[in-house]
């Protein structure tokens, strides 16, 4: 845990603290929760008053030099009261996490008011996952090193309303932040077999069942689509499935698909080597897998939750596999390969084929960064939604409203599947031209699977910051680990 985070039901006014956070919305006068104390604070309170203006993140120190327990107050901008989202507590937090550990605290308070517009339970989640995920950077690699992470008291009036919340989400930040912590690492630290190492790990420390296939195994199964993309990397593919089963003995379970490509140069249809580097988050969406099956275990969820990461290197080499290429995927479809580039879309196929087929799922939700379509579709802050079930996609956006981790749902129809038809196959890897290319790797998977409610979410342009992204405090440069909230908080949703 990177950030000790207690509750304590002190008054401000007698907390003993290195410093008390108040927030505030922007125009008001009233920091939120502080109260009153002597003259000679309530004065300097009023005069930073006037030097801020609330806007979200906007801070002010306040030196209280002995006169109350607190060493210095910092009053933190909310924005307008109008427009608060759990999204912008979360994002104030960090930032107030920031400036503490900038100016080498060893813990702070933060003030949680009796009277917010948003309910105590998932103001408290906001902090705390705002807080805790702010901390991370990714700094492996680095010789200098963060300073090391402030504790948090959170002052709040009725402290054991929260309890469970707190732990809840110190389980799903830090979640979050070993997802963020594998998909940031290089491609020659993480080949497929280091990924599945990385999963046996999380497996043996929290009693999952892990079983990874070799390439040999995914030869004699005929993980057609797995094989033909790996082939070209001296690192060899892996299929990597875990396993918790805590719900009850006959409840079909959950299957969750990731893909991770270590590392995608285009294979022989290479791609330009300008942001080439970027090619080794090609593997965030199983580390979002990853991320969501250490979480489920930790909260003991009592569901049957499935995670299935297909995992190779997309490279060129005397083996690599071609255009004019014919593949038979692990469904018995077969493929023609027009382009080696668009690699994804197999690998998953054979995932979600062997999700279905072994486990007859109830659902089946797969993370990707397919698509460089849907960056020019929806930009940086938004992932894109493909579903053949209007239930699924409608809990996964309630979902996604709740975590601020946006999805916006694109068409399927037949003229879609249409255009991955081909003349000497059953499919062609890619669709016609640049039309459509997030929805037509999306039909492609689609035929992999029978019936099974399915929804297929495209993180290219959310699983790392870029160009557009968003600044947020709680996502610093690298991986941002799109995805693993946004499941966990539908996986709630099931339990009950
Ligand atoms: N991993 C890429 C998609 C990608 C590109 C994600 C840039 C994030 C940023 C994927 O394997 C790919 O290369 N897709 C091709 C498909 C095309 C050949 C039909 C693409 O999007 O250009
Ligand atoms: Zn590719
Ligand atoms: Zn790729």
């Amino acid at each position: 845990m990177i950030v000790k985070i207690k509750t304590d039901k002190t008054n401000p006014s007698n907390k003993k603290t290195q410093m008390l956070c108040t927030l505030i919305f922007e125009k008001s006068n009233e920091p939120l929760g502080l109260g009153k104390f002597n003259s000679k604070i309530n004065a300097l309170v009023k005069q930073s008053l006037k030097e801020i203006k609330g806007k979200v993140g906007d801070l002010s120190i306040i030196q209280t030099l002995g006169e109350i327990p607190a060493q210095k107050i910092l009053i933190a901008g909310l924005g307008p009261k109008n427009k608060i989202t759990l999204d912008v507590l979360r994002r104030v937090s960090g930032i107030v996490a920031q400036k503490a550990r900038s100016i080498r605290l060893v813990e702070f308070s933060i003030i949680v008011p009796e009277n917010f517009p948003i309910d105590v339970k998932s103001m408290v989640s906001a902090i705390v996952e705002g807080t805790t995920l702010s901390m991370y950077s990714f700094n492996k690699y680095k010789k200098e090193k963060n300073e090391k992470s402030p504790n948090l008291s959170i002052l709040i009036s009725k402290p054991n309303v929260v309890q469970d919340i707190i732990s809840k989400s110190q389980i799903i930040s830090d979640a979050v932040i070993f997802t963020k912590s594998i998909a940031n690492l290089p491609p020659n630290d993480c080949s497929p077999t280091d990924l599945a190492g990385y999963a046996k790990a999380i497996a043996r420390k929290n009693k999952l069942t892990c079983k990874v296939f070799s390439k040999k195994e995914l030869k004699e199964k005929k993980f057609g689509g797995i094989i033909a993309v790996g082939k070209g990397s001296i690192n060899e593919p892996k299929l990597i499935v875990l396993e918790h089963y805590k719900g009850k003995r006959n409840d079909k379970p959950i299957v969750i698909v990731g893909k991770a490509v270590t590392f995608d140069t285009g294979g022989i249809s290479l791609k330009q080597s300008e942001k080439m580097d970027e090619m080794k988050f090609d593997k965030c969406g199983g580390c979002t897998v990853l991320g969501i099956m250490k979480a489920v275990s930790e909260l003991k969820l009592p569901l049957n939750v499935i995670g299935i990461i297909p995992s190779v290197e997309n490279m060129l080499g005397r083996e690599s596999y071609r255009p004019g290429d014919i593949v038979r995927l692990y469904s018995g479809k077969t493929t023609e390969i027009l382009n080696t580039d668009a690699e994804g879309r197999l690998i998953l196929a054979d995932a979600l084929s062997f999700g279905e087929k072994k486990y007859s799922p109830r659902v089946i939700i797969d993370f990707a960064t397919l698509t460089g379509a849907c960056i020019v579709a929806l930009g940086n802050n938004v992932a894109g939604l493909v579903s053949n079930n209007k239930k699924l996609a409608s809990d996964i956006k309630n979902s996604s409203e709740r975590t601020s981790e946006e999805v916006w749902q694109l068409p399927l129809n037949d003229d879609y599947m249409d255009m991955i038809k081909s003349n000497v196959a059953d499919m062609k890897n890619i669709g016609k031209g640049r039309a459509a290319g997030t929805i037509t790797a999306a039909a492609f998977l689609a035929n992999a699977i029978g019936n099974t409610p399915w929804v297929h979410i495209d993180i290219a342009g959310t699983a790392w910051t870029q160009d557009a992204t968003k600044n947020k405090s709680y996502n610093q440069r690298g991986a941002t680990g799109f995805g693993v909230r946004l499941l966990l908080d539908y996986l709630n949703t099931l339990k009950n």
